[in-house]
This record gives structure tokens, sequence and C-alpha cells, in this order.
């Protein structure tokens, strides 16, 4: 494609007006696109506030009902819920339980806003008293026994309601047992979003505090991707893909806008993008402290996602962000 030289091309000739720039817009954002998480507590009030993450609360069960409603209204479609339960051990027993804050706020949710699309992390570190995803065998998380954990975590979460589930743990091979676990307990519409690139990330500081689920020692390279490899993470996509996900996430977001490219162009999924809590806690830290404009910033950062191939976007901000749309 060769350019007409200036001046005979002004590319601000289509710049001048907001409706010009509407016209040649390349990168459409809708409430739709957007993916809400909800933290809900089995312990806490109705509503907790979350120091770390500045306008999110915790809530319980009733009180994520009125707050799914109230986005719902604003136009999201679509909630990513995790649990901090009422007791913690060393193999996640409160992670699959019927009576499991998850399980209950999924019957409630399924019940009061039928439209609304269920979605819900599978993983052990929100239910160890150890905070890692898996079980340990000594220091080590144990891959091969962690996995029927997580299926039957994601089979009590499909009984209860859940349209998708959402394995953020990183095991090997999660996302093929949790596919034939759901379809021996003839959950076949439940699908699957594998996190299937995620990284072990310094982002995810202020969603440890919110859910309390810090590693207790070590931390999670042994099992998250690190931030040097690009290729390796197009294979795990190749691998969840194989193993039966319908959808594919990569996180965190804004560091990775060049995995999230190379996923969509690669695969052709349905591909979202976690904006993690790291990431909208320095958009909201630096605006409350009028170092930068936070609805610009949130919008902007958005987009970007979008821009770089993410047809979903799960965010802190879904709610502020469909309202501005
Ligand atoms: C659970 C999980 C985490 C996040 C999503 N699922 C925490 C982690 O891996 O430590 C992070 C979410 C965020 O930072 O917003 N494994």
């Amino acid at each position: 494609m060769s350019e007409a030289p200036f001046p005979v091309s002004r590319p601000r000739r289509l710049r001048r007006t907001a409706a010009l720039r509407e016209l040649v817009r390349e990168t459409r954002l809708a409430a739709s696109d957007l993916i809400y998480p909800l933290l809900i507590d089995d312990r806490g009030p109705a509503r907790q506030p979350v120091a770390s993450m500045p306008g999110i609360d915790r809530f319980s069960v009733e009180a994520a009902v009125d707050e799914a409603g109230e986005a719902f209204e604003e136009g999201i479609r679509a909630v990513l819920l995790f649990g901090l339960p009422s007791s913690k051990d060393a193999r996640g027993s409160r992670a699959d339980p019927p009576d499991g804050v998850i399980q209950r706020a999924l019957r409630a949710l399924r019940e009061a806003l039928p439209d609304l699309v269920l979605i819900t992390d599978v993983c052990l570190c929100e239910y160890t008293d150890h905070g890692h995803c898996g079980l340990l065998e000594g220091d080590r998380v144990a891959n091969d026994p962690t996995l029927e954990r997580l299926a039957s975590q994601a089979v009590s979460h499909g009984a209860a309601g859940a349209d998708i589930v959402a394995p953020s743990d990183m095991m090997d091979g999660r996302v093929a047992a949790i596919r034939a676990a759901l379809d021996e307990a003839s959950l076949e519409d439940v699908a699957i979003l594998s996190y299937a690139a995620k990284y072990a990330s310094a982002f995810y500081g202020p969603f440890r505090d919110a859910a309390e689920s810090a590693p207790a020692f070590g931390d999670r390279r042994g099992y998250q991707m690190d931030v040097r490899n690009a290729d390796e993470a197009l294979r795990e996509v190749g691998l969840d893909i194989a193993e039966g996900a319908d959808l594919i996430m990569v996180k965190p977001a804004l560091p990775n806008l060049d995995i999230v490219r190379r996923v969509k162009d690669r695969f052709r999924r349905p591909t979202a993008a976690y904006q993690v809590s790291g990431e909208y806690a320095m958009i909201e830290a630096a605006g409350a402290n009028g170092w930068l404009d936070a609805g610009a910033a949130r919008l902007e950062a958005a987009y970007a996602i979008r821009r770089a191939g993410a047809d979903l976007i799960v965010t802190y901000a879904a709610r502020r962000l469909a309202r501005a749309l």
C-alpha cells in the first residue's frame, strides 16, 4: 500500500470533528463485551470495600445479586464469580460442596437474572489454607492429584447453574479433566473459558488482598507462566483448545497485548483478556491522586485491549465503563 505524500495526504482531515472520528473508528466497545468480576464472601457483611481496589466491594450472596442486577441494567451481560469460603483447609474442601458460597450464589443469580451469563473462576487458591492453586505434596503443587479437585469444583458449579467455568489454576491437563467430568455428569452444555495464557504477575497483588489468597510460602512461578515467554503462551493456548476449551483468555491484559494479538490471529477463537486487579488499581489510584483522568484512562485501556484482538474484557471497571459508553 503506497500512501500519497503530503500535501495530498492529510490524515488530520478525518480527525477534524467528533462525527468524522466516529465514522472512521476501527474498534468498537460495548457493555456486552465486558465481563464483571464479583467477589462473594461467605463470612462478611453485605458489602465490604476492598482497600487496594477503590470502588470494589466484596459481597454477600444477597448483595451480589443486587450488584449483578444493577450491572445488568447498565448493559453488562456476564459476571465472573470468585468465592471466599467460610473456612479453608489443605485440600480446599469448601470449593465443591452444594452449599458452598459460589454454588449458592449461582442458584440465587440464576433465579433472579435468568439472562445473565454466569461464569465461575475454577481454582483452589481461595479455598486452601496454604493459598496455592492446587494440592501440595511437600512444598510442591502436585499437578495430577489437583485435576480431580478442579473437575469436582467445575461440576459442582455446572450443577448449580454456571454457563461457563473458567479454570485459572494453570495445572497441565485441567481442561481435558474438566471437560470429561462435566460430560460424565451430563453437563455437556457447560462451556469452558480457559485462562490459557496466565502469567505469574505482580499485578495480581490487590486481588490476593481482596480474596485473601496469597500463597503462604513461595510463589506461583512453578505453574503460572514466565513473562519472558511468548511462544510458550501459544503452545498453552493450543493445548487448551485441543483439550476442549470453548473460549480462551490471556491475563494480565495490558502488559500482554502482544500475546492477545498473536493468540487471536493464530487461533481465531472467542478470546478474552483479563484486566487484572493491579491494572485496575493503578488507574484508580492515579486518578484519585489527580495524576491522570481515570475516566479517560479506563476507556483508553479498554479500547487498546479490544484493538489488540480481545473480543471480551474482564474488568473491575465494567460498570463504570458501561455507564461511560
Ligand atoms: C486464582 C485467580 C487469581 C486471579 C484470578 N484468578 C489470583 C492469582 O492467580 O494469584 C487474579 C485476578 C486479579 O488480579 O484481578 N488463581
